[in-house]
């Protein structure tokens, strides 16, 4: 996990607001629209330093990056035009309400006291239906209706802009509309060259975009300049019909994709539907097992024959998919209040779509596999130290996701394709190419991902009561543990999973994470029947673990704890990997370990959460959050109140970042944005469901 500074331009000009909006459960610092794989991620910055407070109208939504993805709403009462999402020029409506759960956003507005507006965005989340997973598309549901009973003409306007479709605003853009045979009209909007499994500022160059509504009666639509189509619904509240063929660059004035629906006379409610999505044919070229390079198709590709045949079963799914995803919104909501109430779900529900919205599922035949995007950090495939703190949320809503997560990484190991005695690092330097790394030379993090692997392995196979799986794996994950049982109990100097904090010898959290991995291979070898390694490992893990606490505990201090690294009784860090312990119920560390350090963080608290460490005032909101899993209720209450108040003040405008200042609430030198660790929000909902 290695970082990337990301000097950020202010991309967003808010607009002058005149009402005010309520914000439930929170403002989170970035609103998620249409999160739903590492390429379909639009968002609305709202956090103050670069947002606008979070309007959907006034300011324009972006990829995930930062770059503009033009995606403009107007509405048009009685012959006057608003605009509801986007800046494409006319007076806004008045936002007077947003509300988030894990897989919607619903906005409230306002046009006078004539008309309100329901703006939903919906991004599915179905953890076990793979066919509906596997569609890379999200709904936009536009409800308009009478709010002083009297009739009004309403017509409602949606466009996007060929941002979509590549990163380089100077690539050619080309696209084509159409209907498909079961009423659904489409735009279809791609790079006129298309440059397979390359991005450009992390967009996808290659791929089909489809911008998709009902072939009502009601609808009209256009392809052409952005000033054009916008004036056309502006005066006439309707569009031509025509499809501009001068295929030019993005920037080139602009061209946008309309669509226009006339609902005529608004009494009571009445909606509009729209979906987007990517259709890629190949998403990840994948080595495996092989010595080659082979193109891995999208998972959807085994479900359907076609891109339009995939989003005419989308576009019409829109009932059964949105009941699917709020049995999944309400289970999230249901189990978060019940583990630690109202501030908890805050956290958990806006994750969800974040963690899941850094994979993509793949394969034919084959797999199926998950592919992830290690999003802004550095776009690695599946970084073993980016899993393993997303992995509750994939355990907690399908153990299945997290043995296709792992898939690819052992089999490129078990086949010998990894040359060094310790787990690597990730399969790819740079998504969508997962090369693997026959050289060896992936970025070293020897102990954690050791560690990480044996530990997913065992929690895993324990959530899925899969024990095949770990005697299948068995003589992989005992060769890692040798590398454990060598390490662990004095890590050599090396970076952590927290590399942007820099290497250290002794690490007396990652030493822990290296014996709770040696005494779960002792669990796995008693689960499959050896015996000989289960009662030599547990017998290791026993003897490190009580030098450890000698090594790794500043027992003298004011307020013991354990500190940073071994000697340094004046340091600490969070103790996040003691979390594994408690998850895999093995129930190794003494409790006087987890009620020292309950008794500690307290003590060592800012305004909006804990240091991870004594190097830095910056902390990790995943590893607070495992941190928080196993603490007394009273500190576990501490640290998401603390995380809750963060995500509503924190001036960062960008999707969820893991990484923030303890004091300022803002980034540190370093920005991440969207990454799937969030997913680690999950910790806490995983113990209390139980295996
Ligand atoms: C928004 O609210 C303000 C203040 O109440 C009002 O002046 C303005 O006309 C409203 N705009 C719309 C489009 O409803
Ligand atoms: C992936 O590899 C291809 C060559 O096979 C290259 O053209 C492309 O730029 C790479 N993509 C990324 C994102 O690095
Ligand atoms: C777990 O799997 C075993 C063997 O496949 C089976 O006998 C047992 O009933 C399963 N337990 C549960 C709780 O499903
Ligand atoms: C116990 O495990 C260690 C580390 O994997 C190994 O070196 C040693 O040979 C094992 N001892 C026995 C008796 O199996
Ligand atoms: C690690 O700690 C041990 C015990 O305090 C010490 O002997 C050793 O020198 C330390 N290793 C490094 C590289 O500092
Ligand atoms: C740290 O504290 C331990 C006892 O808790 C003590 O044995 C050790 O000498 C101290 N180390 C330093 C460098 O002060």
């Amino acid at each position: 996990m290695r970082f990337l500074q990301l000097y950020l331009a202010c991309t967003s000009l808010a607009a002058l607001i005149n009402a005010t909006s309520t914000f439930s459960p929170a403002r989170p610092p970035a609103i998620p629209l249409a999160v739903k794989s590492p390429y379909l991620s639009a968002w609305i910055s709202a956090g103050r330093n670069g947002g606008n407070g979070g309007y959907l109208a006034g300011e324009w939504p972006t990829f995930w990056e930062g770059q503009i993805t033009g995606w403009a709403g107007l509405v048009r009462v009685d012959g006057h035009v608003y605009t509801w999402m986007g800046l494409p020029g006319s007076t806004t409506v008045n936002q007077t309400a947003y509300e988030y759960t894990s897989t919607k956003s619903i906005f409230t507005m306002h046009v006078g006291d004539m008309v309100e507006m329901k703006i939903s965005f919906l991004s599915p989340i179905t953890p076990n239906d793979l066919r509906r997973q596997s569609l890379v598309f999200s709904y936009l549901d536009v409800s308009v209706s009478s709010l002083d009973g009297q009739s009004h003409e309403v017509q409602v306007y949606a466009d996007i802009s060929a941002e979509w479709v590549s990163g380089d605003r100077t690539a050619i853009a080309q696209w084509d509309y159409g209907v498909t045979s079961n009423g659904v009209a489409y735009h279809k909007v791609h790079r006129q060259t298309p440059l397979i499994f390359s991005e450009h500022r992390d967009q996808a160059e290659w791929g089909e975009w489809y911008w998709a509504t009902d072939n009502a009666e009601s609808l009209t639509y256009q392809a052409g300049a952005d000033v054009d189509v916008r004036r056309e619904f502006t005066n006439n509240g309707r569009l031509r019909n025509t499809n501009d063929a001068n295929y030019r660059a993005i920037s080139n004035n602009w061209p946008v994709f309309g669509f226009a629906h006339d609902v005529g006379a608004i009494e009571s409610t009445t909606s509009v539907l729209f979906s987007i999505g990517l259709a890629q044919f190949d998403a990840v070229q994948y080595a495996g097992s092989s010595d080659t390079l082979t193109p891995v198709p999208s998972l959807w590709t085994s479900y359907f024959d076609s891109a339009l045949e995939a989003l005419e079963f989308f576009h019409n799914d829109y009932d059964t998919s949105n009941a699917m995803s709020t049995d999944l919104d309400d289970q999230v909501a249901r189990d978060s209040v019940a583990a630690a109430g109202q501030n908890y779900l805050t956290i958990t529900s806006l994750s969800t779509r974040q963690a899941f919205g850094a994979t993509q599922l793949c394969g034919r035949g084959e797999g199926p596999y998950i592919f992830m995007k290690e999003i802004s950090s550095n776009g690695n495939v599946n970084t073993v130290d980016v899993i393993f703190p997303a992995h509750p949320v994939f355990l907690y809503t399908n153990p299945e996701l997290l043995k296709f997560l792992l898939r690819p990484l052992l089999e490129i190991q078990e086949s010998g394709h990894y040359p060094n005695s310790y787990a690597m690092h990730d399969i790819g330097t740079h998504y969508p190419n997962a090369t693997g790394h026959p050289d060896g030379n992936d970025e070293p993090m020897p102990l954690e991902e050791c560690g990480n692997m044996v530990i997913m392995a065992l929690a895993y196979a324990r959530e899925a009561n899969d024990t095949e799986y770990l005697e299948q794996h068995y003589t992989m994950l005992r060769e890692w543990t040798n590398y454990l049982v060598d390490d662990a109990l004095y890590p050599a100097n090396q970076i952590s999973t927290d590399d942007f904090a820099g290497s250290l010898a002794n690490q007396t959290n990652l030493a822990l994470k290296g014996i709770i991995g040696i005494e779960a291979m002792s669990v796995i070898a008693r689960m499959t029947g050896h015996s000989d390694d289960a009662s030599n490992l547990t017998a290791y893990a026993h003897g490190y673990i009580n030098r450890w606490q000698t090594l790794g505990i500043a027992h003298s201090a004011a307020q013991p704890h354990t500190t940073l690294s071994y000697g340094s009784n004046d340091s600490h860090g969070l103790l996040y990997n003691l979390y594994a312990d408690r998850e895999l119920g093995l129930n190794l560390v003494p409790h006087s370990v987890y009620d020292m350090q309950s008794n500690y963080y307290p003590t060592i608290q800012n305004t909006f959460g804990v240091p991870l460490d004594t190097r830095h005032q910056y902390t990790k909101g995943d590893w607070e959050l495992f941190t928080a899993a196993v603490a007394s209720t009273s500190t576990r209450d501490m640290f998401i109140s603390l995380i809750a108040e963060w995500i509503n003040q924190t001036p960062t405008s960008r999707a969820l970042t893991d990484l923030y200042d303890t004091v300022t609430g803002d980034y540190p030198q370093i920005t991440f944005i969207a990454r799937p660790v969030m997913g680690g929000a999950f910790a806490l909902l995983l113990l209390s469901q139980g295996p």
